[in-house]
């Protein structure tokens, strides 16, 4: 046993969303490592929790006229639920919206205060008057100062590129009410990030704490100078009370990475394990941290200084990984590219998944992309046409032939020498977060098995008087290539590895640097451990992203993406505009956003599934008028045909509006 004690994190999903294969290249990426540790015999726990704090989870919480604690505990449960079915093994996943989390925020705030690291100031801030909230910067839209581009965010504009306050953007108007922000000064909190410079500097500059392209990013900020951090955000707002300031919140950044000690300590009420051995200033353990690229500021700026002042060790490293594109583009909900971890599970073994990502990752920063050809590809010729094969070719001769028992003896050890001896180079490339090379050095090994069994061709031998030995020696030698190869693949692939050493009648494997051949041994009847890829699966999953987004329909203050900036009025002029009349409203069974309404538009009367049921209960529709274009284009949902679309205005949820005030009106009345 190594005496290495290691706790790993991945970054906290936000509570607001559901799982996507984005955020499954971290979780896969940091698994893989976590039970490569754990193979290898070290003390590693892999821990994580829900993101739950901040604005966007309050509002959303808001719009769907429930309590943030029942969103996000509902939204905890399907996390965990997708990380689950994807092999994901986490020792803990706990909660940012925990005792203990407010426990460790409030203590590192007043650690931090009390060493004179905290300042506070009145800062201006857009503020909606309606609403009576603060409104951070994603949630103020107007015109470009620059450009004068139409719609932007708050913050910077995707048109020009430039970036500038609020305060500066035009015509601007708030995302969550529709009014016209004001300015309003609050007092703020700070974090005097300037305070920690030389330790920084020192930080990032050490070996082995960060990749190389990220510690120079970092030089470039350090070297700009560190600015205070707003660390403060004012009622109403979903967080926790900074303790000696009444109305004043954490912001989200703030008590997020303290979630990783916080699910770290619920681990230790439920075990022995001691909570100071990990986190004490002069900790022996190891501390990663596995994120994106996009949110290294926090974690090798903010995050280390917080823990340094607040006297509590610092991470061992900081492993950044780039973005997931999909055939070579950003996942795109229209091209039904966005695609939700649940939407794989539906049609596809997650080891796929979790191979391909393995073959493509490395341990720098770069995107990687998932391109479905190369995925069906891979997946087939590799995992089912070399791995999974070779216990196929040689396990029926064992069975029928042998009743099952392994030979006495190795035919060939140097060979199974060569795989043993592997070993530590693949260790090493595990460990290095090279899991594309090391995915190919077990590949190359499975070349070198299937070439054996091509070159004996047991399946000639097999006719052959007299030569059972020979037969029994060779199939014995291919299952226990085999299992070497399906010992390195296990961090991997622990499903295969798990119903493989099922198969082959073993205990778990532990890192096989030490195997020896497996020689009188009884093995079980071989199943299918993997099937082929099939194309119509991924074809599934992309119509069914498609889907997702027909049924999510609402985006805070846009029902549509517009495909043109501008259209012709000619174009305008196509679309047939009806006040409709309700006629029936019903639920539709499966579906979580969609009602199937029935609407006479005086000539006829349409079907229409309308992504309206965070808005109405269907007996408040029936009866009432509304606006259809009437004369969409028919389209197939998963639940029938829509031959229409209502025509919605509002942010969604609940504040979506589709009835027509007009009582004087009759359906069928085109709309001018
Ligand atoms: O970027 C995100 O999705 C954040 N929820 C990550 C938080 S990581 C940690 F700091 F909690
Ligand atoms: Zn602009």
């Amino acid at each position: 046993m190594s005496d290495r004690k290691i706790l790993i994190t991945s970054a906290l999903p936000y509570a607001n969303g559901p799982i996507h294969l984005g955020h499954l290249v971290e979780y896969i990426q940091t698994d893989i490592w976590s039970r490569f540790q754990k193979q290898r015999g070290n003390e590693c726990y892999y821990i994580c929790a829900d993101d739950t704090h901040g604005t966007p989870i309050m509002l959303k919480a808001d719009r769907e006229g429930i309590e943030p604690e029942d969103l996000i505990a509902q939204v905890g449960k399907e996390h965990l639920a997708d990380f689950t079915e994807f092999g994901i093994e986490f020792d803990n996943y706990h909660s940012t919206h925990s005792e203990e989390n407010k426990h460790f925020s409030s203590l590192i705030y007043k650690r931090l205060r009390d060493d004179g690291h905290i300042s506070s100031r009145s800062i201006t801030q857009a503020y909606d008057p309606v609403k009576e909230m603060f409104l951070p910067d994603r949630f103020i839209k107007g015109d470009c100062p620059k450009c004068n581009a139409k719609d932007q965010y708050g913050d910077s504009c995707e048109v020009c590129g430039a970036t500038y306050s609020p305060i500066e953007l035009k015509n601007a108007i708030s995302a969550v009410s529709g009014e016209k922000p004001i300015e309003k000064e609050s007092v703020h909190y700070f974090f005097k990030l300037a305070d920690f410079n030389a330790m920084l500097k020192a930080w990032t500059t050490s070996e082995g704490h960060l990749q190389p392209e990220v510690s120079n990013k970092l030089a470039e900020w350090l070297e700009n100078g560190l600015q205070d951090w707003d660390i403060s955000r004012d009622a109403p707002y979903f967080g926790f009370e900074i303790p000696d300031a009444p109305g004043k919140y954490f912001y989200v950044w703030l008590d997020a990475p303290v979630g990783y000690m916080a699910s770290f300590k619920n681990l230790c009420s439920k075990t022995d394990l001691d909570f100071n051995e990990f986190w004490a200033p002069d900790s022996k353990t190891e501390l990663y941290h596995f994120i994106g690229k996009d949110i290294i500021y926090f974690h090798a700026l903010f995050w280390p200084a917080m823990l340094h002042g607040a006297k509590f060790r610092t991470p061992s490293a900081v492993f950044a990984h780039g973005f997931l594109t999909i055939n070579g583009e950003k996942m795109s909900k229209s091209r039904g590219t966005f695609i939700k971890a649940r939407t794989y599970l539906d049609h596809l073994d997650p080891e796929y998944l979790r191979y391909y990502f393995a073959a493509k990752l490395s341990a720098g920063i770069d995107d990687i992309d998932l391109n479905f050809e190369d995925f069906t590809q891979r997946v087939n010729s590799d995992l089912v046409g070399k791995v999974v094969n070779i216990a196929s070719r040689c396990s029926g001769f064992i069975k029928k032939r042998f009743a099952g028992q392994l030979s006495p003896q190795c035919a060939e050890p140097e060979l199974f020498h060569q795989f043993t001896l592997a070993s530590e180079n693949i260790a090493e490339l595990y460990e290095t977060r090279e899991y594309g090379k090391a995915m190919r050095e077990i590949m190359t090994l499975a070349d070198k098995a299937n070439q054996y069994i091509d070159e004996k061709k047991p399946w000639l031998i097999a006719k052959e008087e007299g030569k059972d030995q020979e037969l029994h020696e060779i199939c014995s030698m291919g299952i226990n290539l085999f299992r070497l190869l399906v010992a390195y693949l296990k961090p991997v692939l622990p499903k295969l590895a798990t119903e493989s050493e099922d198969f082959l009648n073993i205990q778990s494997q532990p890192w096989p640097t030490n195997a020896q051949p497996l020689v009188g041994h009884e093995i079980k009847a071989f199943k299918a451990l993997m099937i082929r890829v099939e194309a119509p699966k991924i074809a599934a999953i992309i119509e069914d992203s498609k889907e997702n987004l027909e049924k999510t329909a609402v985006a805070p203050a846009k029902i549509f993406e517009p495909i043109a900036d501008e259209i012709e009025f000619d174009d305008f002029a196509k679309i047939d505009l009806r006040i409709a009349k309700i006629v029936k409203a019903e639920h539709v069974k499966g579906a979580d956003k969609l009602l199937q309404l029935t609407v006479d538009i005086g000539d006829e009367s349409l079907n229409i599934f309308a992504g309206i049921k965070s808005a109405y209960k269907p007996e408040d529709l029936e009866g009432k008028l509304t606006v259809v274009v009437a004369n969409l284009k028919p389209r197939k949902m998963k639940f029938g045909m829509s031959e229409g679309m209502v025509l919605a205005a509002g942010p969604g949820g609940a504040d979506l509006w589709v009835l027509h005030p007009d009582d004087g009106a009759i359906a069928g009345m085109r709309v001018k």
